[in-house]
């Protein structure tokens, strides 16, 4: 893999898997474009804020994007808002709630990935988007793992990841004759010192027995954003250890 020229954005890209996401793509010589809300600092990849919840935060830097680069070829949906409540137990979760986390999650990457096609499409030279959707867009999530411990997996989450892998499909049929590949990543749970009880219930579940860790993920969104993937659209990649197949 080599994006020597390619400017790649990621969304979220100061958070746990958007690091080595970002880390990985600067290895392969992509310039890469961190949206976050969160600086983090990197060897090469440059900051610019992005609240994906705004469009006008968004507009602005995609503004800023093809001023100083000139262009994009790729774009990764990897940031993560939530509300404050965000994992409260399903029969206490307000309305209120369930929308706000609807629109800033699913509706925002709507949003910026609209914005950035467009940019794409203008520039017709191709590109490719990689959605970060998860295991629980596919399956629905194992009581058994919680028992014991205070974590909870929000209702929200299985409606807005099944949503982003579905939305990924209507996107690659839409955008396929234009050269345009958009493409699911969906990790299983990337360990980040959980409850150890948790840990254990997981990693006795899952056949590659331990959780993910963040560089088991960004192999493969490079590797859909590159050209070894360029008949490759439409997918869900579930990188999850074998979870998904049990
Ligand atoms: N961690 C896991 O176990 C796991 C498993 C499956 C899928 N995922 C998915 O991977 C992606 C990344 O998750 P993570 O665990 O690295 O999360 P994280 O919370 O560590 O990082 C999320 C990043 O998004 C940024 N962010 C939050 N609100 C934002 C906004 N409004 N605009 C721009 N950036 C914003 C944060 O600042 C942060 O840098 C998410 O889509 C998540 O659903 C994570």
């Amino acid at each position: 893999m080599n994006f020597e020229g390619k400017v790649i954005l990621v969304t979220g890209g100061s958070g746990l898997i958007g690091k080595a996401i970002i880390s990985q793509l600067e290895t392969l010589k992509a310039t890469v474009i961190n949206l976050d809300i969160v600086e983090h600092p990197f060897e090469k990849a440059v900051y610019i804020h992005c609240d994906i919840t705004q469009p006008d935060s968004v507009l602005r830097a995609l503004e800023r994007v093809m001023r100083i680069y000139g262009s994009i070829d790729g774009l990764v949906n990897n940031a993560y808002p939530r509300t404050a409540d965000w994992g409260v137990p399903f029969d206490q979760i307000s309305h209120e709630s369930w929308r706000k986390n609807i629109d800033i999650q699913l509706n925002s990457t709507f949003y910026i990935t609209q914005q950035v096609l467009a940019y794409i499409v203008e520039q017709d030279k191709g590109g490719a988007v990689v959605n970060i959707a998860s295991i629980y867009g596919v399956v629905g999530n194992d009581p058994s793992l919680y028992l014991g411990t205070e974590i909870t997996t929000p209702a929200a989450y299985a409606a807005i990841k099944g949503g982003i892998i579905n939305f990924t499909k209507y996107l690659a049929a839409a955008y396929g004759a234009k050269g345009i590949r958009i493409n699911c990543v969906s990790p299983g749970g990337i360990w980040n010192n959980q409850d150890p009880q948790f840990v254990t219930n997981y990693e006795n579940r899952v056949p590659l027995g331990r959780m993910g860790k963040p560089e088991d993920i960004s192999p493969s969104v490079c590797f859909l954003l590159d050209d070894g993937a360029r008949y490759i659209t439409g997918q869900n990649l579930v990188v999850d250890g074998g979870w998904t197949i049990i």
